[in-house]
């Protein structure tokens, strides 16, 4: 996708001096950051830097203490009730686990929030499914339950479950995380066909180099409490940063690393050694 082209268009989130604590805890202290239309975007951050969090600020699950988020132009704490539930129809979210009913066939997985949320009937509901489970490569698997499911097709079936709903934004948060490279392979083709097929506008947390890359337009590096570096892959490889060397090479230690003192002998070690090489 040409950034360029979706710069010029109207954010569809645009968070300004966000700030947000939990307790003493800072977790956010000025953290600002635009979502595009029809744009991928990649949130990284180390683990407890607070990208889930992001998400349920989103959802408006959570509220925030200070600055602004803005949602199609609104300021989100200011929206009803009424539009706080239509925002949350549109926005898809693929948990960490899946967080399907195991007590429920996937055929019902997934025609649960349609039925719950919408009057279309039956015999519609029954197509859909067929055609989402389709989608993400499930179709023969409809009457399983989620217990005879591996990994990666629980999250493939979180996300026809979330499809259901016609969102017109994804939230992932570590659709790979746990899964073997071709499972998380089959993910970020996913998430790349939907962006082609629905046309929809993502955020994608990952801490999987691999899918950052293949999946991204732009990134977002979350680090010491704000976004420290947001742009597009190009700018995120060609950086000479400490900090973001060590988030895109997958290094052990470095500026993100409590033991700082271990940065030479782990950079003695790793030297030659760069996981991710593009
Ligand atoms: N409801 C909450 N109450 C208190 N602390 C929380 C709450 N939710 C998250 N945290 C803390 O905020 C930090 C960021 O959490 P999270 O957003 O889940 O991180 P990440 O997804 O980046 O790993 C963690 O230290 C976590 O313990
Ligand atoms: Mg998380």
């Amino acid at each position: 996708m040409d950034v360029n082209a979706i710069k010029t268009r109207q954010p569809i989130i645009e968070l300004k001096h966000l700030s947000k604590s939990f307790g003493d805890q800072i977790l956010y202290d000025d953290v600002n950051l635009e979502v595009l239309p029809g744009e991928t975007l990649v949130v990284m951050g180390g683990s407890g830097s607070g990208k889930s969090t992001l998400l349920r600020v989103l959802m408006g699950h959570l509220p925030y203490d200070g600055g602004s988020v803005r949602i199609h132009g609104r300021e989100f704490a200011d929206y009803s009730r009424r539009e706080l539930n239509a925002w949350r129809l549109m926005v898809g979210v693929l948990f960490q686990t899946g967080a399907l009913f195991n007590s429920m066939s996937l055929r019902d997985n997934l025609a649960l929030p349609v039925r719950e949320h919408t009057d279309l009937p039956e015999e519609l509901i029954q197509i859909m499914i067929k055609i989402y489970l389709q989608l993400v490569g499930l179709r023969e698997s409809i009457d399983r339950m989620p217990s005879e499911l591996s990994g990666g097709m629980k999250k493939r079936a979180g996300l026809a479950r979330a499809l259901m709903m016609q969102p017109r934004m994804l939230f992932y948060d570590e659709p790979t995380a746990g899964l073997d490279p071709v499972s998380s392979a089959q993910i970020s083709r996913l998430i790349l066909d939907l962006k082609d097929k629905m046309d929809v506008t993502s955020i994608v947390i990952t801490h999987d180099m691999n899918t950052a890359f293949r999946v991204a337009d732009r990134m977002a590096l979350l680090a010491e409490k704000r976004f420290y570096l947001v742009g597009t892959p190009d700018e995120f490889k060609r950086s000479d940063d400490p900090l973001v060397r060590q988030f895109v090479d997958g290094l052990l230690d470095g500026p993100l690393s409590p033991q700082a003192d271990q940065q030479a002998y782990e950079a003695d070690l790793l030297q030659k050694k760069v996981l991710f090489n593009r």
